[in-house]
């Protein structure tokens, strides 16, 4: 495929993407399209990119880098708010903000007047954990595997309010995802109020049936709050799909959108029941805008998402998903012959997991194992600890190349074979 072919396909699969977000149905051209696509076609993505190939940055999980398109949006929109700021934000670039909510929605298959843009999942989250009104005693179900933000924020609730956190634990890694559901449920009582679930776990990759919990949620009563940081735009999913009462999400991970970017989903009917975090007027009681009520802030950051929102269309939400997917075939693939190496996550089937994996290596410091991938390899990974587990969580992202994969297998293949070496 030639770069005039190639650039005529990215335009068809933009125009295309409303189906492939929206509803999460793929034509078949699409499915076509993500079945053969080589690697001509993943070098006009990685040259989208201005990233820094010095390192091999295997660590998109925490924070990724914007393509081209979208740095160059937030900085002609500073630039222009800087010529007469008050002018430019309010009469020209604040406003765009709608048009950025209705992308949004399109891609998360929701009503324009459920999305609140945000300055990151953490707002987002928050927004609800904080708002939603509890009484002393009153309980919420959650996982030792969600992130320690969103725990850290039930914990102050706790003590604040007196409201009762239930944490449950879920085995890893999960063989069967009906048992996370069993886990939940077995912790609803008669004062639980909220399940608040992760939809892609930060530790392990691991992708929970969060539709199964939310039914759950709905049919117990609860509020379901879902922590979708690592899973919008990284794997197909809808409001639909998912049938929560909430969902937060980072911009700046698999969006790819400005660093301090996020999203908050409400449904309609629910709005009324959250307080926003920073104050709004009654007339705002039901109007998800009301999550927006942060005083002057920079209008570039949330209007170029629209670019973002272009580029991931782009490229096709299955499409990406298979990506992610081929760019982990390459290193896992050749851990599987050592008997010392194990994943968090159960490899025998896709559909728990994608481009986040950790994987550990027995007996070792991973701390140390990332260290030593940095200083010797240039290879930027991450270490994970937890109570049960502790291993290398490792996130490429479009723009990484199979080249890179390789190099971090043959880095790994050292390790696993002499695990001395990290010293
Ligand atoms: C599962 C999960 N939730 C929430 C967050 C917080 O995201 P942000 O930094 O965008 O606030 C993260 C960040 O890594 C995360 O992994």
């Amino acid at each position: 495929m030639n770069r005039r072919t190639l650039l005529r396909t990215l335009t068809a699969a933009s125009a295309m993407a409303p189906l492939a977000f929206g509803s999460n149905r793929l034509t078949a051209a699409m499915v076509s399209m993500a079945d053969t696509d080589g690697e001509d076609f993943w070098l006009t993505v990685q040259q989208a990119y201005d990233v820094d190939r010095s390192i091999v940055n295997l660590n998109n999980g925490g924070v990724a880098p914007s393509p081209r398109t979208v740095m160059s949006a937030f900085h002609r929109y500073t630039e222009q708010a800087n010529g007469a700021p008050a002018y430019e934000l309010w009469r020209h670039q604040e406003p765009h903000v709608e048009h950025v909510r209705d992308d949004l929605a399109m891609m998360f298959g929701a009503s324009s007047e459920e999305i609140a843009i945000t300055r990151n999942a953490s707002e987002a989250l928050e927004s609800v954990q904080l708002g939603l009104r509890l009484e002393r005693g009153d309980e919420v179900v959650i996982s030792d595997q969600d992130y320690p933000r969103m725990l850290t924020t039930w914990e102050q609730r706790a003590r604040r309010d007196g409201i009762v956190i239930k944490k449950v634990k879920f085995e890893t890694p999960v063989k069967d995802p009906a048992d996370v559901v069993r886990t939940y449920e077995q912790a609803i009582t008669a004062r639980t109020k909220v399940l608040h679930c992760s939809h892609v776990v930060f530790l392990t990759g691991q992708i929970l049936p969060v539709k199964d919990l939310c039914d759950l949620a709905r049919k117990r009563g609860l509020f379901s709050i879902v922590d979708g940081a690592h899973a919008f735009n990284h794997i197909a999913t809808s409001a639909t799909d998912v049938g929560c009462d909430a969902y937060g999400t980072s911009l700046h991970k698999w969006t790819s959108g400005p660093i301090g970017t996020g999203m908050l989903y409400v449904r309609k009917d629910r709005i009324k029941e959250i307080w926003p975090l920073m104050a709004a007027p009654e007339s705002m009681d039901d109007n998800i805008r009301k999550f927006e009520e942060i005083g002057t802030h920079s209008a570039g950051m949330h209007n170029a998402l629209s670019e973002a929102v272009q580029f991931q269309r782009a490229i096709g939400i299955e499409r990406k998903s298979a990506r992610l997917r081929q760019l982990h075939r390459v290193w896992i693939d050749q851990m599987a012959a050592y008997d010392n190496v194990s994943f968090l996550t159960d490899l025998s089937n896709d559909r728990n997991q994608c481009g986040v994996r950790l994987v550990s290596i027995m007996d070792m410091d991973h701390g140390k194992l990332s260290e030593w991938l940095l200083s010797r390899h240039h290879i930027f990974t991450v270490a994970i600890g937890h109570d049960q587990f502790k291993g290398l969580r490792v996130t490429p992202n479009v723009y990484t190349t199979i080249n890179e994969m390789e190099r971090f297998a043959r880095a790994m293949k050292i390790v696993a074979e002499d695990p001395g070496v990290v010293g």
